[in-house]
């Protein structure tokens, strides 16, 4: 059983990451934060309430920063304007946790045992670096810390520059610089985990309520994705990073130091891996490949557990 934080903006792909993440038998999903980022906080904590109130996630819901360390936040293109694609929810949301979100991270990691705690971060990292910088302790308390975003290849916000890390750079930065595990599922992993037609039919036929609203949402999402150069299906990200929780098999990695670009005027947001003989205590490793059949098990199996 791996205990997470699902630090999260919901977000489409961060919905299916949410679903995975509160039905699969190997995680106890210990608590959800928002953060701003694909909509404002107040639509993505609004999201997750809904959904936490959907799924009848138990865990508590709390929403955190309302924008970056120092940069003008920009919302995503691809999440519309409700966040969830063409979707709103209209179910009753869970209750809002009275903490702020950075405050329930830390009290989650440092109630439980060290190495117990799993930091899964699928937006901007502002809430993470606030958590280390507020309470530096749960650096040695976590376990690891599993997050989508960046790649080593190319970007989708810029050429080189993934969305997550480029709306928070400074967090990203600061998340990176610190001595925990850290492994980054970004988008040369993720580009891989495609809903394709015949993915989505497999979704369709679950046919659970979490299952329909996957269909509905990803629906949009894809019609967003064709128009660029996602021909087969929209790639849904923020999963993969519950995934490799969950069974670590389904992804190999890569050992590399990582940093983050904070200073160049075409590469702001960069995270540039360094793969020339990493050092043996290098704590930082990029998700290079997906099982692909494996992982959409994965995500039905879970979908056919939810209400
Ligand atoms: C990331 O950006 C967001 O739009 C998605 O939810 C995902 O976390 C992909 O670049
Ligand atoms: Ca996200």
């Amino acid at each position: 059983m791996r205990t997470i934080v699902l630090d999260c903006d919901p977000g489409l792909d961060d919905a299916v990451a949410l679903m995975l993440a509160a039905a699969d038998p190997h995680i106890e999903l210990a608590a959800v934060t928002t953060v701003a980022g694909n909509q404002t906080l107040r639509k993505v904590t609004d999201n997750a309430r809904r959904l936490a109130g959907l799924l009848g996630v138990t865990a508590p819901v709390a929403a955190g920063c309302g924008r970056p360390l120092v940069r003008t936040p920009a919302w995503s293109t691809v999440h519309g304007d409700s966040g969830l694609g063409g979707v709103t929810l209209t179910n009753d949301p869970v209750g809002l946790d009275p903490r702020h979100g950075v405050d329930l991270i830390i009290e989650t990691v440092l109630a439980r045992e060290a190495g117990v705690v799993t930091l899964v971060p699928v937006g901007p990292l502002t809430n993470i670096a606030m958590a280390v910088r507020k309470e530096p302790r749960i650096v040695e308390h976590v376990r690891e810390v599993v997050l989508m975003g960046g790649g080593y290849h190319a970007g989708n916000r810029t050429a080189v520059a993934e969305f997550n890390i480029l709306t928070d750079p400074e967090a990203a930065a600061i998340v990176f610089g610190e001595p925990w595990p850290v492994t980054m599922v970004g988008l040369d992993l993720t580009w891989q985990a495609l809903a394709t037609p015949a993915v989505l039919a497999r979704i369709a036929a679950v046919g659970t309520a979490a299952a329909e609203l996957v269909v509905a949402m990803l629906g949009s999402y894809g019609e967003a994705y064709r128009a660029h150069r996602f021909t087969e299906g929209p790639p849904v990200h923020d999963p993969c990073a519950v995934a490799y929780v969950i069974d670590p098999t389904l992804i190999t990695t890569r050992r590399a130091p990582i940093t983050v670009e904070l200073t160049g005027t075409a590469t702001l947001g960069m995270t540039v891996a360094d793969f020339r003989d990493p050092e043996p205590d290098c704590s930082t490793q990029v998700a290079v490949d997906l099982d692909v059949p494996r992982f959409w098990d994965l995500v039905i199996e879970a979908l056919r557990r939810l209400p």
